[in-house]
């Protein structure tokens, strides 16, 4: 065979520093997202026993979790509370003497610059564990929709410079935007879990929240792994309630939808990185049966390559040193 007859593509493989040059998709800790679970009390740092490096922290500790972030170069992190008392609307949730409330407004007062986004969901908060209120087997809608509105209030108050809502009730984009707007809080920007899929993923992350459903699933209002177009009907209709991001969650199983999403809409997109994406990872490693740190990064490099802009992960610090490190 000649060589004339045929492309020849490793031509350009054969050098580190060519290969470096002709990177397309190069991570950096200034898209990374750092989920933090907020407890209440002082001096609390509790492992997760899944997620091998992220514990639930209280206030003072998530402060310097939140510096050590930023000194990674992570300027942003989105906090989920853990109250101590649940009950069965979530009232937790907007007190404002809450973890999350709290966390928001200590973070900020110790390190102006990191930018906090607040997860906006009554599901950490209810007794049943559903993402709102329950009346006979299901959730209802409209009137969970104003809880979702106080509490993304709340988190405004307390200094939040974004709010996140999680909880795939139709309408809360638009019932938070209206409530932000009424209370004063017309630029804090919205970012919806647009198309939030109903996934074993979350696993760790429930047992982290403490948020298991105690009856019945979340199929009711999260997305069935099955739907691709529903997914884009799901992040029309937060664009249309006036999100200001989008998001797609989980993020590896479904780089499909993120790709999809990437090319469709021009509104910045997020991936979500979920718990249950991070403990594989981290179990597998823990078992010898792969190098965990490239297998990490080869994750978010896939999340990058199918579009997103911002990456939520909680592998963000380490992966924002490996990134430092090149
Ligand atoms: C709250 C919420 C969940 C996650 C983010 N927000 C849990 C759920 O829907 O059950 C999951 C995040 C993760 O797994 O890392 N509704």
């Amino acid at each position: 065979m000649n060589s004339d007859q045929y492309p020849h593509i490793r031509r350009l493989r054969r050098n580190a520093t060519l290969r470096d040059m002709l990177n397309e998709n190069r991570l950096s800790a200034s898209e990374f997202i750092y989920p933090m679970f907020v407890v209440n009390g002082t001096g609390v740092r509790t492992p997760i026993e899944p997620m091998p490096g992220i514990d639930q922290m209280s206030v003072d500790i998530a402060v310097e979790e939140a510096q050590r972030a930023m000194e990674a170069g992570v300027k942003s992190v989105l906090l989920f509370g853990i109250p101590d008392i649940k009950d069965a609307t979530g009232s937790g949730s907007s007190a404002p003497d809450e973890a999350v409330q709290q966390a928001v407004a200590a973070i900020k007062r110790a390190s102006p610059e990191t930018y906090v986004i607040t997860d906006v969901c009554l599901c950490e908060y209810t007794d049943h564990g559903h993402c709102g209120i329950v009346k006979g087997n299901d959730t209802d809608n409209d009137a969970t929709l104003p809880l979702l509105a106080e509490t993304a209030v709340s988190h405004a108050e307390a200094g939040a410079d974004m709010v996140a809502p999680s909880a795939m009730m139709d309408g809360q984009v638009a019932a938070i935007r209206n409530g932000l707007n009424e209370a004063g809080f017309s630029n804090t920007p919205v970012m919806g879990y647009s198309a939030k899929y109903a996934s074993a993923f979350y696993g760790p992350f429930r047992i982290a929240a403490d948020s298991a459903p105690q009856f019945g699933e979340r199929r009711a209002y999260q997305m069935a792994p099955n739907q691709g177009r529903e997914a884009m009907r799901e992040i029309e209709a937060d664009l249309e309630e006036g999100a200001d991001i989008i998001m797609v969650k989980p993020a590896l199983a479904y780089l499909d939808v993120i790709k999809e999403a990437a090319m469709r809409f021009d509104t910045p997109l997020a991936a979500y990185n979920v718990s249950g994406e991070y403990s594989m990872v981290a179990a597998v490693g823990c078992a010898g049966w792969l190098d965990r740190e490239r297998a990490m990064m080869e994750i978010l490099t896939s999340i990058k390559r199918a579009g997103a802009d911002l990456i939520i992960t909680y592998s963000a610090i380490e992966a924002a040193e490996l990134v430092a490190r090149g």
